[in-house]
């Protein structure tokens, strides 16, 4: 057999793949293990959203390939719930195209911007798909790390000048995974200028605007006038209406960029399912108070599991979005060896902050999307425990 190509060979493992062997490992040793680590709703899709993909199944022409950009219907939803929600105003023809899941999106976008050897400005820890995806287009990332005291802003002086006027691309997400940091306009604000006066495409992973706590309300980047000169968002319904397993993304944003990313889906895909579109629509146009409701959920989960946390002495703090405890281990520990310890000694899986970048290096991240049973399970087994 000839050699797998280089791009193959360098991927380091999805994150969750070791996560899943050791769960494996314990099940095979008669062991349950609560789980923190995946970030993926346990909670059912409403039943509204449901119905619609009822409906769209059996509508003939929803039978047929979609075309890449997404339906008018489904562009105009979201230029709709963007007008309503952040009172940005979009042009659904050539400012919105729908994405199967805004990984899809985030991953093919370095092939619009990026050619071999370009750099990427990416945070540090950072969803890794990211870096991921650069490194499939031939380039490079050059990480900036997000530090606890500065509330893990990617501060813009940390970035080598010469750095910044190579770059390509730079990429934000707030709210933060794996942090659970928040962004306000003002910082949105010194994003925009600093992508201006650097000449990059500026990608904002924006998957969890609307999964936030006690009345925080989180802004779009698109929301800083001028934004869409250079900027690009990528939205998602994964977190906001339980819907993983359905992917359904947009990016949203620069003409020009949205229009390059449409030119390499409709090279390599044939689009999202219309049926699962009509999912989308219907999920664009949840009432707020069914999304309170939800979140509301993970709100009392969040409470708790950082009660719990700082029970045992570690000093978790309360993010006010994302479904994401983010907390430092306890002095003499990795990231890795105490996640370890916690499912050795307690069952317990957490997500190793180093999994997300060398940053994240002496932290662990828990996720909050267990059911409440398991969220009890997980609180009372390690309760007590001594670390
Ligand atoms: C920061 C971030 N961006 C993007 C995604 C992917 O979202 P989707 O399910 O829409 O592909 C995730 C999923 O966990 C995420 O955490």
């Amino acid at each position: 057999m000839p050699k797998l190509a280089r791009r193959v060979q360098q991927l380091p493992p999805y994150l969750f793949v070791n996560i899943s062997r050791a769960i494996a490992a314990k099940k095979a040793q008669g062991i349950d293990v609560v789980s923190f680590g995946i970030g993926d709703p346990d909670i059912p899709t409403p039943d509204t959203v449901l119905d619609a993909l009822d409906r769209g199944a059996r509508k003939t022409p929803n039978h047929r390939y979609p075309e890449s950009e997404g339906l008018p219907e489904f562009r105009q939803a979201v230029t709709e719930f963007y007008a309503r929600r952040f009172g940005v105003e979009l042009d659904p023809a050539s400012e919105v195209i729908n994405l199967i899941g805004a990984k899809e999106g985030i991953a093919h976008a370095a092939l619009c911007f990026i050619d071999p050897g370009d750099i990427s400005i990416s945070p540090d820890p950072a969803y890794p798909v990211y870096e991921i995806g650069t490194m499939f287009a031939g380039g490079e990332t050059h990480f900036v790390p997000l530090h606890e005291e500065k509330g893990y802003l990617l501060d813009f002086d940390e970035i080598p000048t010469d750095v910044a006027r190579k770059a390509k691309t730079l990429w934000l997400n707030y709210p933060n995974n794996p942090t659970g940091a928040v962004a306000d306009l003002k910082y949105f604000e010194n994003a925009v200028a600093y992508a201006k006066e650097f000449d990059l495409y500026l990608l904002h992973d924006a998957c969890y605007t609307e999964v936030t706590f006690d009345g925080y309300v989180a802004p779009s980047i698109l929301q800083v006038p001028g934004a869409a000169d250079v900027a690009m968002e990528f939205h998602s319904l994964s977190k906001t209406a339980n819907m993983t397993g359905w992917r359904v993304g947009a990016a949203v944003g620069n003409s020009e960029m949205v229009d390059a990313l449409m030119r390499v889906k409709s090279n390599i895909d044939s689009g999202l399912s219309q049926a699962i579109q009509e999912m989308g629509i219907e999920a664009l146009n949840l009432p707020q108070a069914w999304i309170d409701g939800n979140n509301e959920i993970y709100r009392r989960r969040r409470d708790r599991v950082v009660a719990a946390l700082n029970e045992i002495g570690l000093e978790a703090t309360t993010p006010t979005a994302t479904l994401y405890i983010w907390t430092r281990v306890p002095e003499g520990y990795t990231s890795a060896s105490f996640a370890e310890k916690m499912l050795r000694e307690r069952d317990v899986v957490v997500t190793p902050g180093a999994s997300y970048g060398p940053s994240g290096e002496g932290y662990i991240r828990l996720s909050l999307t267990i059911p409440d049973d398991q969220i009890d399970e997980g609180i009372r087994r390690i309760s007590g425990w001594r670390v």
